[in-house]
Protein backbone atom coordinates (compact mmCIF):
# COMPACT_ATOMS: atom_id res chain seq x y z
CA UNK A 1 0.00 0.00 0.00
CA UNK A 2 1.12 3.24 -0.93
CA UNK A 3 1.56 5.62 2.29
CA UNK A 4 0.83 8.74 0.26
CA UNK A 5 -2.70 7.29 -0.48
CA UNK A 6 -3.56 7.24 2.89
CA UNK A 7 -3.83 10.78 2.97
CA UNK A 8 -6.57 12.92 3.31
CA UNK A 9 -7.23 15.68 1.35
CA UNK A 10 -5.78 18.34 3.94
CA UNK A 11 -2.79 16.35 4.79
CA UNK A 12 -2.46 15.56 0.70
CA UNK A 13 -2.23 19.05 -0.13
CA UNK A 14 0.13 19.82 2.89
CA UNK A 15 2.70 17.37 1.43
CA UNK A 16 2.61 19.47 -1.79
CA UNK A 17 3.90 22.34 0.18
CA UNK A 18 5.87 20.42 2.41
CA UNK A 19 8.23 19.22 -0.32
CA UNK A 20 8.63 22.91 -1.51
CA UNK A 21 9.67 23.80 2.19
CA UNK A 22 12.51 20.87 2.69
CA UNK A 23 13.94 21.97 -0.88
CA UNK A 24 14.16 25.66 0.57
CA UNK A 25 15.01 24.59 4.28
CA UNK A 26 18.45 23.18 2.76
CA UNK A 27 18.96 25.74 -0.06
CA UNK A 28 20.64 28.50 1.63
CA UNK A 29 24.23 26.95 1.19
CA UNK A 30 25.56 25.13 -2.27
CA UNK A 31 26.67 22.26 -0.45
CA UNK A 32 24.90 21.39 1.69
CA UNK A 33 21.93 21.81 -0.84
CA UNK A 34 24.14 19.10 -3.43
CA UNK A 35 24.94 17.04 -0.40
CA UNK A 36 21.40 16.61 1.01
CA UNK A 37 18.71 16.54 -2.02
CA UNK A 38 19.34 13.08 -2.94
CA UNK A 39 18.97 11.61 0.28
CA UNK A 40 16.07 14.29 1.45
CA UNK A 41 14.57 13.33 -1.82
CA UNK A 42 13.76 9.37 -0.81
CA UNK A 43 11.98 9.67 2.31
CA UNK A 44 8.58 8.51 3.31
CA UNK A 45 7.84 11.80 5.18
CA UNK A 46 5.75 10.01 8.03
CA UNK A 47 7.17 12.07 10.58
CA UNK A 48 5.81 15.35 9.75
CA UNK A 49 2.58 13.71 7.97
CA UNK A 50 1.72 12.09 11.31
CA UNK A 51 2.47 15.92 13.05
CA UNK A 52 0.25 17.53 10.07
CA UNK A 53 -2.41 14.75 10.34
CA UNK A 54 -2.70 15.71 14.13
CA UNK A 55 -2.54 19.51 14.12
CA UNK A 56 -5.84 19.36 10.97
CA UNK A 57 -7.70 16.30 13.27
CA UNK A 58 -10.44 18.37 14.32
CA UNK A 59 -10.31 21.38 12.33
CA UNK A 60 -7.57 22.92 9.48
CA UNK A 61 -4.99 24.52 10.61
CA UNK A 62 -3.24 27.45 9.28
CA UNK A 63 -0.08 25.82 6.89
CA UNK A 64 1.95 28.93 8.75
CA UNK A 65 1.58 27.52 11.86
CA UNK A 66 2.14 23.72 10.84
CA UNK A 67 4.89 24.10 8.10
CA UNK A 68 7.25 24.94 9.57
CA UNK A 69 7.33 22.61 12.45
CA UNK A 70 6.57 19.71 9.86
CA UNK A 71 9.68 20.10 8.08
CA UNK A 72 11.88 20.58 11.48
CA UNK A 73 10.61 17.19 12.32
CA UNK A 74 11.74 15.82 8.65
CA UNK A 75 15.20 17.80 9.07
CA UNK A 76 15.92 16.42 12.66
CA UNK A 77 14.93 12.98 11.13
CA UNK A 78 17.27 13.28 8.24
CA UNK A 79 20.20 14.46 10.55
CA UNK A 80 19.53 11.56 12.97
CA UNK A 81 19.86 9.18 9.80
CA UNK A 82 23.10 11.33 8.27
CA UNK A 83 25.07 10.58 11.88
CA UNK A 84 23.45 6.68 12.16
CA UNK A 85 24.77 6.19 8.84
CA UNK A 86 28.33 7.33 9.90
CA UNK A 87 27.84 5.42 13.37
CA UNK A 88 27.13 1.90 11.26
CA UNK A 89 28.86 3.08 8.72
CA UNK A 90 26.70 2.70 5.93
CA UNK A 91 26.67 2.81 1.96
CA UNK A 92 23.52 3.65 1.18
CA UNK A 93 20.30 4.92 2.23
CA UNK A 94 17.16 5.54 0.56
CA UNK A 95 18.02 4.25 -2.40
CA UNK A 96 21.55 6.36 -3.24
CA UNK A 97 24.71 6.62 -1.64
CA UNK A 98 25.00 8.08 1.98
CA UNK A 99 26.72 11.27 2.80
CA UNK A 100 29.47 9.65 4.77
CA UNK A 101 30.22 7.39 1.65
CA UNK A 102 30.04 10.64 -0.75
CA UNK A 103 32.15 13.00 1.63
CA UNK A 104 33.60 11.00 4.43
CA UNK A 105 32.78 11.12 8.12
CA UNK A 106 34.06 14.53 9.10
CA UNK A 107 32.55 16.29 6.40
CA UNK A 108 28.69 14.00 7.22
CA UNK A 109 29.05 14.96 10.43
CA UNK A 110 28.85 18.48 9.73
CA UNK A 111 25.98 18.48 7.86
CA UNK A 112 24.03 16.01 10.10
CA UNK A 113 24.44 19.29 12.23
CA UNK A 114 23.86 21.70 10.01
CA UNK A 115 20.10 20.25 9.29
CA UNK A 116 19.63 19.80 12.78
CA UNK A 117 20.27 23.29 13.69
CA UNK A 118 18.17 24.45 10.22
CA UNK A 119 15.45 22.61 12.27
CA UNK A 120 15.54 24.64 15.45
CA UNK A 121 16.38 27.63 13.43
CA UNK A 122 12.88 26.90 11.97
CA UNK A 123 11.40 26.67 15.47
CA UNK A 124 12.66 29.83 16.86
CA UNK A 125 11.90 31.89 13.86
CA UNK A 126 8.27 30.58 14.36
CA UNK A 127 7.41 30.88 17.83
CA UNK A 128 6.38 27.81 18.59
CA UNK A 129 7.44 28.47 22.40
CA UNK A 130 8.73 26.52 25.36
CA UNK A 131 6.40 23.66 25.09
CA UNK A 132 7.11 22.70 21.68
CA UNK A 133 10.93 23.01 22.21
CA UNK A 134 10.97 20.96 25.14
CA UNK A 135 9.29 18.17 23.54
CA UNK A 136 11.59 18.54 20.75
CA UNK A 137 15.11 18.65 22.70
CA UNK A 138 13.78 15.38 24.89
CA UNK A 139 12.88 13.96 21.72
CA UNK A 140 16.51 14.77 20.46
CA UNK A 141 17.29 13.80 23.78
CA UNK A 142 15.91 10.15 23.65
CA UNK A 143 17.14 9.22 19.87
CA UNK A 144 20.56 9.76 21.77
CA UNK A 145 19.77 7.86 24.35
CA UNK A 146 18.76 4.84 21.79
CA UNK A 147 21.63 5.23 19.48
CA UNK A 148 23.74 4.68 22.65
CA UNK A 149 22.52 2.36 24.50
CA UNK A 150 22.43 0.20 21.01
CA UNK A 151 25.87 0.82 20.53
CA UNK A 152 27.33 0.19 23.82
CA UNK A 153 26.32 -3.35 23.42
CA UNK A 154 26.55 -4.03 19.51
CA UNK A 155 26.89 -7.88 19.46
CA UNK A 156 25.48 -8.92 22.70
CA UNK A 157 22.18 -10.35 22.79
CA UNK A 158 19.76 -7.67 24.69
CA UNK A 159 16.91 -8.88 27.04
CA UNK A 160 13.44 -8.91 25.56
CA UNK A 161 12.96 -5.64 27.88
CA UNK A 162 16.03 -4.22 26.53
CA UNK A 163 14.89 -4.21 23.24
CA UNK A 164 12.04 -2.61 23.96
CA UNK A 165 13.86 0.21 25.77
CA UNK A 166 16.01 0.90 22.26
CA UNK A 167 13.58 1.09 19.85
CA UNK A 168 11.09 3.03 22.34
CA UNK A 169 13.78 5.80 22.41
CA UNK A 170 14.83 5.21 19.03
CA UNK A 171 11.84 5.45 17.30
CA UNK A 172 8.24 5.40 19.09
CA UNK A 173 9.47 8.42 21.09
CA UNK A 174 9.58 10.26 18.10
CA UNK A 175 6.34 9.35 16.48
CA UNK A 176 4.37 9.99 19.49
CA UNK A 177 6.52 13.19 19.65
CA UNK A 178 5.03 14.39 16.22
CA UNK A 179 1.33 13.19 17.20
CA UNK A 180 1.47 15.09 20.42
CA UNK A 181 3.27 18.39 18.79
CA UNK A 182 0.71 18.67 15.65
CA UNK A 183 -2.35 17.96 18.73
CA UNK A 184 -0.73 20.82 20.47
CA UNK A 185 -0.49 23.38 17.70
CA UNK A 186 -4.43 22.31 17.34
CA UNK A 187 -4.56 23.23 20.59
CA UNK A 188 -6.58 19.88 21.63
CA UNK A 189 -8.00 18.99 24.92
CA UNK A 190 -5.17 17.05 27.15
CA UNK A 191 -7.29 13.63 26.77
CA UNK A 192 -6.86 13.77 23.13
CA UNK A 193 -3.59 15.16 23.29
CA UNK A 194 -2.93 11.74 25.65
CA UNK A 195 -4.64 9.23 23.12
CA UNK A 196 -3.36 10.95 20.10
CA UNK A 197 0.61 10.83 22.05
CA UNK A 198 -0.06 6.58 22.75
CA UNK A 199 -1.09 6.25 18.94
CA UNK A 200 2.18 7.60 17.79
CA UNK A 201 3.64 5.62 20.39
CA UNK A 202 1.93 1.90 19.35
CA UNK A 203 2.77 3.04 15.52
CA UNK A 204 5.98 3.68 16.37
CA UNK A 205 6.89 0.02 18.46
CA UNK A 206 5.30 -1.44 15.38
CA UNK A 207 7.09 0.26 12.68
CA UNK A 208 10.63 -0.42 14.35
CA UNK A 209 9.82 -4.16 14.63
CA UNK A 210 8.98 -4.17 11.05
CA UNK A 211 11.81 -2.41 10.41
CA UNK A 212 13.98 -4.93 12.01
CA UNK A 213 12.42 -7.52 10.17
CA UNK A 214 12.59 -5.53 6.97
CA UNK A 215 16.50 -5.39 7.47
CA UNK A 216 16.52 -9.14 7.11
CA UNK A 217 13.84 -10.34 4.77
CA UNK A 218 13.26 -6.76 2.63
CA UNK A 219 13.88 -6.40 -0.78
CA UNK A 220 16.98 -4.13 -1.54
CA UNK A 221 15.47 -2.67 -4.47
CA UNK A 222 12.55 -1.46 -1.90
CA UNK A 223 14.38 -0.42 1.06
CA UNK A 224 17.21 1.18 -0.43
CA UNK A 225 19.48 -0.30 1.81
CA UNK A 226 21.14 -3.38 1.89
CA UNK A 227 19.86 -6.44 3.96
CA UNK A 228 21.91 -7.98 6.71
CA UNK A 229 22.78 -4.57 7.56
CA UNK A 230 21.98 -4.70 11.33
CA UNK A 231 23.03 -8.18 11.97
CA UNK A 232 26.48 -6.71 10.29
CA UNK A 233 27.14 -3.72 12.36
CA UNK A 234 25.96 -6.05 15.49
CA UNK A 235 22.79 -4.69 16.17
CA UNK A 236 20.88 -7.97 17.30
CA UNK A 237 16.87 -6.85 16.92
CA UNK A 238 14.05 -9.01 17.46
CA UNK A 239 13.85 -11.55 15.06
CA UNK A 240 17.18 -12.88 16.59
CA UNK A 241 16.02 -12.41 19.73
CA UNK A 242 12.78 -14.71 19.03
CA UNK A 243 15.04 -17.27 16.98
CA UNK A 244 17.44 -17.69 20.10
CA UNK A 245 14.49 -18.52 22.26
CA UNK A 246 12.93 -20.95 20.51
CA UNK A 247 15.11 -21.91 17.70
CA UNK A 248 17.24 -25.63 17.91
CA UNK A 249 19.77 -23.72 16.14
CA UNK A 250 20.02 -21.47 18.38
CA UNK A 251 23.42 -22.25 19.57
CA UNK A 252 24.86 -21.56 16.20
CA UNK A 253 22.75 -18.58 15.96
CA UNK A 254 24.30 -17.57 19.07
CA UNK A 255 27.63 -18.05 18.38
CA UNK A 256 27.47 -16.27 14.12
CA UNK A 257 25.49 -13.29 15.79
CA UNK A 258 28.16 -12.57 18.67
CA UNK A 259 31.24 -13.63 17.46
CA UNK A 260 31.80 -9.66 16.34
CA UNK A 261 32.60 -10.23 12.65
CA UNK A 262 29.95 -11.10 10.48
CA UNK A 263 30.03 -12.42 7.23
CA UNK A 264 27.79 -12.35 3.79
CA UNK A 265 27.67 -16.30 4.44
CA UNK A 266 26.76 -15.52 8.50
CA UNK A 267 24.03 -13.36 7.38
CA UNK A 268 22.60 -15.87 5.18
CA UNK A 269 22.56 -18.83 7.42
CA UNK A 270 20.98 -16.44 10.34
CA UNK A 271 18.37 -15.49 7.71
CA UNK A 272 17.77 -19.62 7.76
CA UNK A 273 17.61 -20.27 11.40
CA UNK A 274 15.00 -16.97 11.53
CA UNK A 275 13.01 -18.31 9.25
CA UNK A 276 12.89 -22.06 10.46
CA UNK A 277 11.87 -20.65 13.57
CA UNK A 278 8.28 -18.96 14.04
CA UNK A 279 10.48 -15.85 14.35
CA UNK A 280 8.56 -13.76 11.40
CA UNK A 281 4.93 -14.70 12.32
CA UNK A 282 5.83 -13.98 16.19
CA UNK A 283 7.43 -10.15 14.86
CA UNK A 284 4.76 -9.48 12.86
CA UNK A 285 2.35 -10.20 15.63
CA UNK A 286 4.06 -8.46 18.03
CA UNK A 287 3.68 -5.64 15.46
CA UNK A 288 0.14 -5.73 15.10
CA UNK A 289 -0.71 -5.51 18.79
CA UNK A 290 1.20 -2.44 19.22
CA UNK A 291 -0.96 -1.11 15.96
CA UNK A 292 -4.22 -2.67 17.85
CA UNK A 293 -2.53 -0.41 20.95
CA UNK A 294 -2.37 2.50 18.79
CA UNK A 295 -5.92 2.25 16.75
CA UNK A 296 -7.69 1.84 20.34
CA UNK A 297 -6.47 4.81 21.53
CA UNK A 298 -7.43 7.10 18.39
CA UNK A 299 -9.93 9.79 19.61
CA UNK A 300 -13.07 9.88 18.36
CA UNK A 301 -13.57 13.58 18.22
CA UNK A 302 -11.57 13.45 14.96
CA UNK A 303 -12.80 13.92 11.85
CA UNK A 304 -13.75 11.07 9.74
CA UNK A 305 -10.84 11.68 6.98
CA UNK A 306 -8.23 12.15 9.87
CA UNK A 307 -9.21 8.75 11.62
CA UNK A 308 -9.56 7.39 8.55
CA UNK A 309 -6.08 8.49 7.50
CA UNK A 310 -4.33 7.26 10.83
CA UNK A 311 -6.25 4.24 10.35
CA UNK A 312 -4.94 3.55 6.85
CA UNK A 313 -1.14 4.81 8.29
CA UNK A 314 -1.02 1.91 11.06
CA UNK A 315 -2.50 -0.58 7.83
CA UNK A 316 0.75 0.88 6.18
CA UNK A 317 2.99 0.51 9.00
CA UNK A 318 2.65 -3.18 9.30
CA UNK A 319 2.18 -3.91 5.43
CA UNK A 320 5.17 -1.79 4.04
CA UNK A 321 7.91 -2.95 2.26
CA UNK A 322 10.39 -0.03 2.56
C1 LIG B 1 17.74 4.68 12.15
O1 LIG B 1 17.32 3.50 12.71
C2 LIG B 1 18.27 5.64 13.17
C3 LIG B 1 17.58 6.20 14.19
C4 LIG B 1 16.16 5.90 14.40
C5 LIG B 1 18.15 7.15 15.19
C6 LIG B 1 19.57 7.57 15.04
C7 LIG B 1 19.92 8.59 16.08
C8 LIG B 1 21.08 9.21 16.23
C9 LIG B 1 22.25 8.94 15.33
C10 LIG B 1 21.27 10.25 17.32
C11 LIG B 1 20.53 11.53 17.07
C12 LIG B 1 21.21 12.51 16.21
C13 LIG B 1 20.67 13.71 15.75
C14 LIG B 1 21.49 14.65 14.95
C15 LIG B 1 19.27 14.11 16.00
P1 LIG B 1 17.98 2.09 12.41
O2 LIG B 1 19.46 2.20 12.56
O3 LIG B 1 17.29 1.08 13.24
O4 LIG B 1 17.51 1.85 10.92
P2 LIG B 1 18.27 1.88 9.56
O5 LIG B 1 18.33 0.47 9.12
O6 LIG B 1 17.38 2.71 8.67
O7 LIG B 1 19.62 2.49 9.76
MG1 LIG C 1 21.02 2.24 11.22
Amino acid sequence: MNFVAALNDVAAKNLHVLEEQIKLSIADDPFIYEACAPLIKGGKRLRPMLFLLCANAKSPCPPEKTMPLATALELIHTASLVHDDIIDTSKKRRGVETANAKYGAQIAVLVGDYLFAKAFQLVADNNYGAQVQLILSKLVKNLCVGEIMQDRSLFEVPTLAEYYTRINLKTAVFLSSCCRLGAIVAELDTREVENLTAYGSGLGLAFQIIDDLLDFFGDEKITGKPHGGDLKSGVITLPVIRALDVSDEADTLRELVTRGEVTRADIDAAIKIIQAADAVDYCRTRAEAHIESARVNLPLTLTTSVSLALEQIADFVVDRTR
